[in-house]
């Protein structure tokens, strides 16, 4: 049977944090999750501008299988993302493919038309590994790839300086800026504005983006949660001297655990490309990580294949590819 979840529900919520990490965790030795008290406060204050509907496949009275819908409520209005997960000793059972049927039903009840899932496949990301013949098998196809990639820490500090003075030579005129926790409120439209261009410039296969809603208060929101949850994020910034702009941006973001860094979007201004902002940027946010919080085993970031100029400057850092995630769609007019 499958069930919508209160986030509410202490007993319900935490069968769905173990589902999820035991579904996520087979043959994924670098999967580290997140820890039970952040992922709580995350599901419990979802941004309104990506509603969450919460479900659970129920089977003796116990959650076996979960999934997490996303729907976008103020921009790409015809999409809603699916997370699901199936418990490893209840596979091959039909769970994953009820779910699948309930979320399609779902996507139908919202008057939208396309429904996205990702799987994640060692290395390279064979095309028959299971999930993808999971995916395949409901009636997914394939949109885009995006190897995720690890980069060893401490990363030699001499290596840093080198890339430093390399960048510096190519940028007149902008200044690099690196905060804790939040980019203070001066910054915050300028930093909204690209943002919200990111998800339109990240190379996402045939599939079309429109600007994601990024405002002020949407990062201000995001940096109460990330507080209460105990995450840390360092955010650097590249600013235009002339105009005051914010030109680039990238973000790592880790708990305060001795867990692994995420890197989130590292984007760079349409107008203010070909300055090496983007390396500019990762090397400072990489100077002040490990000198402030040394000790993180590495960090994990994903591009997709065709971001040629991003994954050139990780690949220069040193990130190498440990798995690829394939992102489906289900598109109403192809089923
Ligand atoms: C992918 C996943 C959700 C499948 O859940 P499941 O409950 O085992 O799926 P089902 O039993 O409904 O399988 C439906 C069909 O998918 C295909 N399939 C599922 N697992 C497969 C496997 N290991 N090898 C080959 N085909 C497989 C089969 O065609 C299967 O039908 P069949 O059993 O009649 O042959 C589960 O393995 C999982 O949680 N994986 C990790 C998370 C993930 O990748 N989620 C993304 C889902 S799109």
């Amino acid at each position: 049977m499958i069930r919508l979840i209160d986030p509410a529900d202490d007993d319900a919520m935490r069968q769905v944090f173990d589902v999820g990490v035991a579904a996520k965790s087979v043959a994924r030795p670098w999967f580290t999750p997140p820890s039970y008290k952040s992922w709580l406060i995350g599901m419990r204050q979802p941004d309104p501008e990506e509603r969450q509907e919460l479900y659970g496949f129920f089977r003796d009275g116990a959650c076996v299988g979960t999934s997490l819908l996303f729907v976008p409520t103020q921009d790409n209005l015809e999409k809603v993302y699916a997370d699901i997960d199936v418990a490893p000793e209840h596979r091959r059972r039909g769970v994953g493919a009820a779910l699948v049927r309930h979320a399609k039903a779902r996507v139908g009840e919202l008057g939208r038309s396309a429904l996205f899932v990702e799987t994640f496949a060692p290395g390279e990301g064979a095309d028959d590994h299971e999930y993808a013949r999971f995916a395949r098998s409901q009636g997914f196809l394939p949109a885009w790839r995006e190897p995720t990639r690890h980069l060893e820490l401490p990363v030699p500090a001499e290596k840093l300086a080198d890339l430093a003075a390399a960048s510096n030579a190519r940028r007149d005129g902008y200044r690099i800026e690196t905060y804790v926790g939040r980019v203070p409120d001066e910054l915050l439209a300028g930093l909204a504005e690209l943002m919200r261009m990111l998800a339109v410039d990240a190379p996402s296969g045939d599939v079309d983006f429109e600007p994601e809603e990024v405002t002020p208060d949407r990062l201000r929101r995001i940096y109460a949660r990330e507080a209460e949850q105990g995450r840390i994020r360092l955010s650097s910034l590249a600013i235009d001297e002339t105009s005051g702009a914010v030109a680039a941006q990238t973000d790592l973001v880790f708990d305060d655990t001795m867990d692994p860094v995420v890197q989130e979007g590292t984007y760079v201004h349409r107008e203010h490309r070909g300055h090496r902002l983007g390396t500019a940027v990762k090397v400072a946010n990489l100077q002040r990580l490990q000198r402030d919080y040394p000790g993180r085993p590495f960090i994990r970031t994903m591009n997709a294949d065709t971001n040629e100029h991003m994954v050139s400057i990780n690949v220069e850092l040193g990130f190498e590819i440990v798995e690829t995630s394939t992102e489906w769609i289900f598109a109403s007019s192809t089923g």
